[in-house]
């Protein structure tokens, strides 16, 4: 059977590459998007080229209130498009990148970033837990910055890090029904991410290439085929783990 995969953010950069990757391996994909509805239906058409089903939703991954009403839109999406009333795959990548120094930090942003990242993965996830399938498959993304530290990353790595534990506790809480829970967290990678600044910024890009093992900053090419690879068979009995896709940054 055909799995159906609902990516969260999948309109640019790493959702998007995961979708489309998913898609060159057979899968059917739902993706959400915050504001970029062109974005998400320009990938849309690039996965129907492909031969695959998939269909975009609106979603803020931080407004809790919301989840209820996204959960029956995607009920019914599911029921219309693949008469079924699963999915297989949760990968929860959606976010923004923000911050400054501890010092500087407003009470704003750090809310912003607990409730995009950790709160709304927590109860979206929850929200959606009777709509994945038993068997299926949750990956959470975080990041390199929760093992190495840079300035201005404080609060955003510490709310990965919070990802990282939840990830453990739903490895643990959902191994019952067959559910594997895993998080990916990638090192530096050339997106729109905190205005592009690993891509469009020479030094930045040039400083972390220096200090990656491989010798180089990431594309989203070094992510999305390695999420899709995680989802498929070959990977059903890794469970609970941090996986870290960063070329070897900061070893
Ligand atoms: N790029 C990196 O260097 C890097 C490294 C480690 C971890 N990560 C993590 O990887 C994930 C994806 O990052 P990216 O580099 O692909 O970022 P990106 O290119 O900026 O894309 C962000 C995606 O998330 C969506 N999004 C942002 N805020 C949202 C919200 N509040 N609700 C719902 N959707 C939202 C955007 O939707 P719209 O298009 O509609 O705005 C877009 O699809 C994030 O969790 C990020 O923290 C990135």
């Amino acid at each position: 059977m055909t799995t159906i995969t609902l990516i969260t953010g999948g309109s640019r950069g790493l959702g998007r590459n995961t979708a489309l990757s998913v898609a060159r391996r057979g899968g059917d994909v739902v993706l959400t998007y915050q504001s970029r509805a062109e974005d998400a239906q320009a990938v849309i058409a690039e996965i129907e080229a492909l031969g695959r089903k998939a269909v975009a939703l609106q979603l803020d991954t931080g407004k809790v209130a919301s989840f209820p009403d996204f959960a029956e839109t995607l009920r019914a999406t599911l029921s219309q498009v693949w008469v079924r009333s699963t999915f297989d795959h949760l990968v929860n990548n959606a976010g923004h990148g923000d911050g400054a120094s501890i010092a500087e930090t407003t009470e704003a942003q750090f809310d912003r970033l607990v409730d995009v990242h950790f709160k709304g993965v927590f109860f979206l996830t929850q929200s959606l837990l009777p709509l994945i399938a038993d068997g299926g498959r949750i990956v959470n993304f975080s990041s390199g910055l929760t093992r190495f530290a840079y300035p201005g990353y404080a609060a955003y790595a510490a709310v990965k890090g919070a990802v990282e534990v939840l990830t453990r506790y739903m490895a643990k809480e959902l191994g019952a029904r067959g559910i594997a829970v895993n998080t990916v967290a990638p090192g530096a990678i050339e997106t729109d991410f905190r205005g592009g600044a690993v891509r469009d910024t020479p030094e930045v890009n040039k400083f972390i290439a220096g200090i990656t093992a491989l010798g180089r900053v990431g594309l989203p090419d070094d992510i999305g085929p390695m999420v899709a690879s995680l989802l498929s068979p070959d990977n059903r009995w890794v469970t609970a783990q941090r996986i870290e896709v960063s070329g070897g940054q900061a070893i």
